[in-house]
């Protein structure tokens, strides 16, 4: 059995939950436990609680990728577990629109003292049919181009930390993103690649597609055409997840913190 449960998201699902622009997973693939990114505060801890939930028990941490709204967290954590992200997590970034710093709030010196860290950019199994995906194929035309972050000398910062994980099942894949940078048709892609597996169950995360625009359709297009249903979260604007709404009845679901998905 497996079952998700979002401890953090922008969205509220459970109104004795709070929520924040971040986001955290809490995944159980039979007796393997996963935090998948821990937000941006300790509101996941207090979510967890409330759902009693402990994340700290989790036997490993994976991170999708470095931004402050999925890793700020860690601090709030006893440390010693296992920790597993791309190597280029811990890069310098400042955001665009506010002009200041949006990576982790923990030095890479720190993390490594506190956590059990191991950096991959190759793909890398964790048993119970969970994968980290390691760094993301690019290979669509229309996604990979609205990138939020710069670096220390005011370049666009391509996120090449963006990973996410995937979960192979009876039903299909199932492919999880934080933020999905690369693209979540990307993901979902280099995930099929990974696999062998063409029938993808469910894709779950951030798709990072704030408007409705040509890329969003063209995701929606093919979210359509290669994927039984979306569970969209985190930074999905409302007018996208209306959109999958409409153009897939039945197979869109809008997540908030509190849900909880079982396979
Ligand atoms: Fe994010
Ligand atoms: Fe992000």
């Amino acid at each position: 059995m497996l079952r998700i449960t979002v401890l953090n998201d922008n969205r509220n699902a459970n109104p004795i939950l709070g929520c924040e622009h971040g986001l955290s997973l809490f995944l159980e693939s039979g007796e393997k436990k996963i935090l998948f990114d821990t937000g941006n505060t300790d509101l996941f801890l207090k979510n967890a609680e409330k759902l009693g939930i402990r994340p700290e028990e989790a036997e490993m941490i994976v991170l999708s990728h470095g931004d402050y709204d999925h890793t700020g967290g860690l601090r709030y954590l006893p440390g010693g577990q296992k920790l597993l992200a791309h190597p280029a997590c811990t890069s310098y970034r400042i955001s665009r629109t506010r002009g200041t710093f949006a990576g982790m709030p923990m030095e890479a010196q720190e993390i490594q003292k506190k956590y059990r860290t191991a950096f991959s950019r190759e793909p890398v199994a964790l048993g119970g049919k969970v994968t980290f995906l390691g760094e993301i194929e690019r290979k669509t035309d229309f996604e990979g181009k609205n990138f939020p972050m710069i670096d220390r000398e005011g370049k666009i910062y391509p996120c090449p930390d963006d990973s996410g994980l995937m979960i192979e099942t009876p039903q299909g894949l199932i492919v999880i993103s934080g933020c999905a940078h690369s693209g979540i048709c990307n993901t979902v892609e280099y995930a099929k690649k990974l696999s062998g597996t063409k029938k993808v169950c469910a894709v779950l995360g951030g798709f990072h597609l704030l408007t409705m625009d040509a890329a969003a359709q063209k995701t929606i297009d093919y979210m359509r055409e290669n994927v039984e249903k979306v569970y969209l979260a985190h930074c999905t604007a409302d007018e996208v997840c209306e959109a999958f709404r409409e153009q897939m009845p039945d197979r869109t679901e809008v997540l908030g913190a509190g849900t909880v998905l079982e396979w």
